[in-house]
């Protein structure tokens, strides 16, 4: 029989720097639901990625003294082993600077220009970099960014702009009548009101005071506004606008797509009519989830300087911090974290709950059976709560992730392993073996053996290593058994089976023990400093062998400094005027902390000439001057030559 079919979408994660718990929490809520629809026999396609334009990008792609992209590969790295880490079971993952990628949103650009739906004027506005939006003075609070708080800068451009006003009907048809678009309610009407029936406005979609971007394909000194770059990974990613739109065709709209409060609104307005301007379906379902936030409500972010380092907590196991956004994760509204919280949460539910049922049943087994699973004798009125409760599990999780309700599915299967440990209260096992009472001792046993195996196949969605450690530890081996058809019905037909005794799935920690601990690594992370992050980034660039021809592709001339200036706004700078043969050029480097403009006027430099030309504060740059540098000891020195050589003479 043919799978349906279901799309999940994270939103792609800004390649600015370091990802973080609340980051996190967006795709561990992804990849759960993603696993449950595999495990309930969907053909599921989970996406993920970078968005890696932007002129947040481009500054600390120079802070770190790379190229934007050599910068963003790094961070991609650096992605790629976060999810892995954590278990992140995407099946694809798109970048913005792909190839594909861009074109399709070129090719999107021209086709809203030439269905009239973008003009020319000019914008001015108070820019939030780190946010990659514009404001008026009404939306902000305190004068600063009312997304992130930060300070906003007041920019005036020629821009392009998406007439978003044209489609004001639609988008109201869609909140009005569009079911199940957007959850919670009272975000969707929070939106609606704020921004719908406020009435849109035409939206700035290009800019040209930065080069990090794709370039609008009708006027390249544009590059496009970021979030209509970003939006259209969800489709470029299937291959829409392409020669195989297989993909696109196959999955295509997507069942569900999570993204973060704050972000809700761009995935709400400019999305949709985006997807109407292409006269592409909207996505059925858009799930808005709350913040990770401080007891006292913050939002943890990288820049209020108030989150845990996902490594850190991963010496707990990365299934411990699964569980913790999960279950404690109310989707729809804000998750409060401490780090106290999650040592408390990993006690209590990890270690003893489904910790201790693990171990006291296959210690049991193992003392009064040899480690051989006993058959199942007649049942009592002890056994039906818990044969019932264990029957039911898997339809009421199938009715709680429609509604992608991951946490309320957690709540439910620690409730069964609560009521498993309750039932080996009430059965008193060694009284049972005690008095020799072995034919229900056998019934007892059996039946903490088939909940574990029902626990087991459903934490499969959830926290899938631990899943994995309790099968083996039940003698689970045969898939059929770990699928949810084999959860349905009480089975009592695995006697027989060996368990074997393993580690503890979480050992018990003391909480306050923990905290001095985790402090210290805490601080010890602190002490490294952001600089040393920079030097860290720049190390781990590696470059790859290249042959002969691969070097020969590079052109180095002798050139010298005619004249040097400093470029405004920035200290990094100077803008050269360099000769080089008969040509002169213009050429920036960041050299301005190391040589004033006088130092440097008629020196011999080593040129990279033919190096593509690159915009630098607005300045255009055809080359690169060679220097030596290292950053940590504060060293940097030109490169010359020994011998007066004449300008335009090759290096080779
Ligand atoms: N690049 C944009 C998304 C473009 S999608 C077309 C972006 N990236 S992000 O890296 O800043 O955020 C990615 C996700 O992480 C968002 O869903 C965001 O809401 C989420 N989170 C970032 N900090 C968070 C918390 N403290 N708590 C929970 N999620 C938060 O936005």
């Amino acid at each position: 029989m043919k799978k349906e079919k279901f799309f999940v979408t994270t939103p792609i994660y800004y390649a600015s720097g370091d990802l973080h718990i609340g980051h996190a929490y967006t795709s561990i809520i992804a990849d759960a639901v993603a696993r449950f629809k595999r495990l309930d026999g969907y053909d599921v396609l989970f996406l993920t990625g970078a968005d890696e334009h932007g002129q947040k990008i481009e500054r600390n792609a120079e802070k770190a003294g790379l190229t934007p992209k050599q910068f963003v590969d790094k961070i991609d790295v650096k992605f790629k082993d976060l999810w892995k880490l954590l278990n992140i079971s995407y099946d694809k993952y798109i970048r913005t600077t792909d190839e594909a990628h861009v074109k399709l949103v070129q090719k999107v650009l021209t086709k809203l220009k030439e269905n009239d739906d973008i003009y020319k004027s000019e914008y001015e506005g108070l820019y939030c970099v780190p946010c990659e939006t514009f404001f008026s003075e009404a939306q902000l609070v305190n004068g600063k960014c009312p997304d992130c708080g930060r300070p906003v800068e007041k920019a005036k451009e020629e821009s392009y702009f998406f007439k978003l006003s044209k489609y004001q009907n639609f988008i109201e048809d869609v909140f009005k009548n569009k079911e199940n678009w957007l959850v919670p309610e009272s975000r969707k009407n929070e939106i609606y009101k704020n921004f719908v029936e406020a009435k849109l406005t035409d939206l700035c979609v290009s800019r040209t005071t930065f080069d990090w971007g794709i370039k609008v394909p009708f006027d390249e000194k544009h590059v496009v506004y970021v979030w209509v770059d970003a939006l259209l990974n969800y489709i470029s990613a299937l291959g829409y606008g392409t020669e195989d739109e297989t993909l696109f065709k196959e999955y295509w709209p997507a069942n569900v797509q999570f993204v973060g409060r704050d972000i809700t609104r761009f995935h709400a307005t400019i999305w949709p009519i985006l997807l109407k301007a292409l006269n592409l379906e909207l996505p059925k379902h858009i799930h808005s989830h709350g913040w990770f936030v401080t007891n006292s409500g913050e939002k943890i972010s990288k820049s209020k300087g108030n989150c845990m380092d996902i490594n850190i907590l991963s010496n707990y196991g990365v299934d411990s911090i699964r569980y913790y956004a999960l279950k404690e994760g109310p989707i729809v509204k804000d998750v409060p974290y401490s780090t106290e919280k999650f040592l408390n949460t990993y006690n209590s539910d990890l270690a003893n709950d489904l910790g201790n049922l693990l171990s006291r049943t296959c210690a049991m087994i193992t003392q009064y059976f040899g480690g051989i699973v006993p058959k199942a004798n007649s049942l009592t009125n002890e056994d039906y709560d818990l044969v019932k409760q264990s029957e039911n599990l898997i339809k009421e999780l199938k009715n709680l992730i429609s509604d992608y309700r991951v946490d309320l599915c957690l709540n439910k299967i620690i409730e069964l392993v609560r009521s498993a440990n309750k039932y080996i209260d009430i059965t008193t096992p060694w009284v049972l073996y005690k008095e020799q009472n072995i034919e229900r001792l056998q019934t007892v046993m059996y039946n903490l053996y088939e909940t574990l195996r029902v626990v087991a196949v459903c934490l499969q969605a959830f926290i899938p290593e631990t899943a994995e450690k309790m099968f083996n530890q039940l003698g689970i081996t045969n898939s059929e058994l770990k699928t949810f058809d084999s959860i349905a019905k009480f089975n009592n037909n695995l006697s027989g089976n060996v368990v074997v005794k393993g580690e503890p799935l979480f050992k018990r920690v003391k909480v306050e023990e923990e905290l001095t601990k985790i402090e210290n690594l805490m601080k010890n992370n602190e002490n490294k400093g952001a600089d040393k992050k920079v030097e860290e980034t720049k190390q781990e660039v590696k470059k790859a062998e290249i042959t002969i021809d691969d070097f020969d592709k590079i052109e180095l001339k002798i050139g010298k400094v005619i004249d040097s200036v400093k470029v405004e706004n920035s200290d990094k700078l100077l803008k050269n005027t360099v000769q080089i043969g008969n040509e002169v050029r213009t050429i920036v480097s960041g050299i301005s902390k190391f040589y004033k403009p006088e130092d440097i006027i008629n020196k011999n430099v080593v040129v990279v000439t033919n190096l593509k030309p690159i915009k630098l504060k607005g300045i255009l740059s055809s080359g690169m001057i060679l220097c030596a540098a290292d950053d940590e000891k504060g060293l940097l020195t030109l490169v010359t030559t020994l011998k007066d050589i004449p300008s335009g003479t090759e290096v080779c």
